[in-house]
């Protein structure tokens, strides 16, 4: 198949009302979760890279084979960068590849994060990249499982922002801040479907949601009915792969490395597996 935009892989999300599971990888092994649950569905899928692999030792290879394995799918595949902090991020995402890109101005002032967003479109546009946006931040730290977050009704989108955002930037996807944490989550999840309502009504590209880990099945089924067309999910997916290894490594005091890995590797692709069908996501029909 091939590599795609975040435009080309959201294109028909909206009207079908589905979304598109966005999952992190900073290994070969989640990589390969991700793309053959996909592949295993025959549906598309974002596979979020991260700024923290700039600075591994193996950076480069990480980056060339997760490409590598994007471009050899049997599904259409966006390669993304989650939570861009920098123009300098951004630019050496597009320098590994990604097809997309998220520049996250989420904790500055509304016009800094419009102004780094322009900048960030017009050169990624340029190379043929997409671009989301965060609007209201997202609390936490995907992959955080301490005490737990809360989310903070302050920092919620706001629909005034978010239209002025829009035009000012014309981001390719823009995501929002309804009630989600990235990381677990401390109590329940409440999510504000009428903000979300009031979001999609005004805004014609497609809505994110960070923080899906610890959402219900209704969540999300909610959530892609009221407008999200990206949902973002990293730490389920790392806790069950991690769970299942310590299962396996506590009940065998000789324990094969190998075995560990493919049992941590079977766990994590299960996740991914179910969420691809909670979110209903289709094959693209071009
Ligand atoms: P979770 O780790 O909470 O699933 O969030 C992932 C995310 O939003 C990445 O951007």
């Amino acid at each position: 198949m091939s590599l795609v935009t975040l435009t080309e892989i959201l294109a028909e999300s909206r009207e079908k009302k589905y979304a598109v599971g966005a999952f992190d990888t900073f290994d070969a092994m989640n990589t390969e979760a991700v793309i053959s649950a996909a592949e295993e569905k025959n549906v598309p899928v974002i596979l979020m890279v991260c700024d923290y692999s700039f600075e591994a030792p193996n950076a480069d290879r990480f980056f060339a084979d997760a490409l590598n394995r994007c471009r050899t799918a049997s599904v259409p595949v966006c390669m993304h960068l989650d939570h861009g902090p920098s123009f300098e991020a951004v630019m050496k995402a597009i320098h590994y590849g990604c097809s997309s890109v998220m520049i996250d101005g989420s904790s500055l002032s509304l016009e800094e994060n419009v102004a780094i967003t322009k900048k960030v479109v017009e050169v990624a546009h340029a190379c043929g990249v997409s671009v989301e946006a965060e609007i209201g931040h997202v609390a936490g730290h995907e992959g955080n499982t301490d005490d737990g977050n809360v989310a903070d009704e302050t920092a919620y989108t706001r629909l005034a922002d978010a239209v002025r955002f829009y035009e000012e930037t014309k981001v390719d996807a823009l995501a929002v801040a309804i009630g989600t944490v990235h990381g677990v989550y401390k109590g329940e999840p409440k999510l504000d479907f009428d903000r979300l309502d009031a979001i999609r009504e005004k805004i014609p590209v497609p809505l994110v949601m960070h923080g899906g880990s610890g959402l219900s099945e209704q969540n999300f089924k909610d959530a892609i009915r009221h407008g999200i067309s990206k949902v973002n999910f990293y730490t389920g997916m790392s806790l069950a792969g991690a769970n299942a290894a310590r299962e396996y490594l506590d009940a065998n005091k000789i324990a094969d490395l190998g075995e560990a890995v493919e049992i941590g590797y079977k766990a994590s692709k299960d996740v991914v597996l179910k969420h691809l069908d909670i979110f209903g996501t289709q094959p693209l029909s071009k």
